[in-house]
């Protein structure tokens, strides 16, 4: 539920969690444009790796959509809206393989600092549920970003 007392830091955290909301929608459809566009050696690897991200991004963008909703607040609902908000590019070239992982990483990287930023709102505010949510996220994507560099590195 939200936090009554502090009204000004629910705000805060709301809007955070829709700024995550729009990263991880176009993070998402970025996953899949590589999951269809990789070529190369390592094609099978990473289009699986890619389709297993995207797969784990389609669910993070309900619970965060959720619990936006969860918090009496309206969350992003549109394409365009979520363009707005992004702090991700969109991929409009033809990267190799390996500038996909880098741009992966990056991305992630980007997402788990918002992602640090709204759990210290939530943990100001005392809103365990989206503090026990991110971290959730922030956890996979540190996992994320470790094995992406060991790939990254042993390629
Ligand atoms: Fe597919």
């Amino acid at each position: 539920m939200s936090n009554a007392s502090n009204p000004e830091i629910d705000a805060k955290i709301i809007s955070g969690l829709n700024s995550l909301l729009a990263d991880a929608v176009v993070f998402r459809y970025k996953l899949q444009n590589y999951h269809w566009n990789v070529r190369g050696r390592q094609f099978f690897e990473l289009h699986a790796q890619f389709e297993s991200l995207y797969t784990a991004w389609t669910g993070h963008i309900d619970d965060v959509a959720e619990r936006v909703r969860a918090k009496e607040a309206a969350p992003l609902a549109t394409l365009a809206r979520c363009l707005e908000h992004t702090r991700i590019a969109e991929e409009e070239g033809t990267p190799h393989d390996k500038q996909m992982v880098e741009r992966v990483v990056a991305d992630l990287l980007t997402i788990h600092k918002s992602v640090r930023d709204v759990i210290e709102d939530g943990e100001s505010a005392g809103d365990r549920t989206t503090v026990n949510l991110l971290d959730g996220i922030g956890d996979e994507i540190e996992k994320n970003v470790w094995m992406l560099r060991a790939w990254h590195h042993g390629s």
